[in-house]
């Protein structure tokens, strides 16, 4: 599902990643760890070109990164669901609204979104909170909503740069139980984190990035 082969990244004179190569199968849940600085954010930034590899190719799904055409790009973008910890929600309208927004701008159909908001908001266990608006909600309520939001689009893969960097430690074992869930319903889901007790006694896969290099691979 994808496929990192010899990747690198280079920021003016700074090697940002170097040679990078790994796998994930479809269906695989897998985290990167590293320090700061490691190069975690701009592994994921690359899987969606909101940054270009300086060397090697990427293969996500049938998307070869290295020779998209530029048309192609929306249709990648749509296929990778992000979810960050700054929440980057709308405010001004609903939960339902909220995790809509994409599909409308795309065109679907309002009883088609009715039913696929409804089965997202579901899965992460907030469906009750559908006409709430965002600034009502705790943290980790928002966070599910940009969960279902990433989930709507039905993406070939869910990318999480620190889903839990603003919220408590309870409440981000929660928010990790549901990307696990979701796993286990079939996702393939990549997690960067510094956070070493997200995935502490899970044995999911855990690669360990520092320095731009991939310094090691473990089970968590
Ligand atoms: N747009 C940019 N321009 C120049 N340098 C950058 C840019 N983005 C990242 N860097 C540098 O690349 C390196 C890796 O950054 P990155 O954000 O990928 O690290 P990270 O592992 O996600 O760190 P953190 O845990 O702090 O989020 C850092 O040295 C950073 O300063
Ligand atoms: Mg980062």
């Amino acid at each position: 599902m994808i496929i990192f082969q010899n990747v690198s990244k280079y920021y003016d004179n700074q090697t940002v990643l170097k040679n990078i190569t790994f796998t994930v199968q479809k269906g695989e849940i897998t985290f990167i760890t590293g320090p700061s600085g490691a190069g975690k954010s701009t592994l994921l930034k690359l899987m969606y070109l909101a940054e270009s590899p300086d060397e090697g190719d990427i293969v996500i799904g049938d998307f070869h990164l290295a020779s998209l055409k530029e048309a192609q790009i929306p249709y990648l973008r749509r296929s990778v669901g992000v979810v960050f910890q700054d929440f980057k929600l709308i405010n001004s309208i609903t939960v339902f609204d909220n995790v809509a927004l994409s599909l409308r701008i795309r065109g679907v159909k309002e009883r088609e979104i009715r039913d696929i908001v409804s089965n997202a908001l579901k899965k992460v266990h907030i469906r009750h909170l559908s006409d709430s608006y965002p600034t009502s909600l705790s943290g980790g309520e928002q966070q599910r909503v940009v969960i279902a939001r990433a989930i709507a689009a039905e993406p070939l893969v869910i990318l999480a740069d620190e889903p839990t960097g603003n919220l408590d430690p309870n409440t981000s074992i929660d928010i990790i139980r549901v990307l696990r869930e979701l796993n286990a319903q079939g996702a393939t889901i990549l997690i960067a984190t510094h956070n070493r007790e997200l995935f502490r006694g899970t044995g999911n896969r855990v690669l360990k990035l520092d320095g731009g290099n991939i310094v090691g691979e473990e089970a968590g």
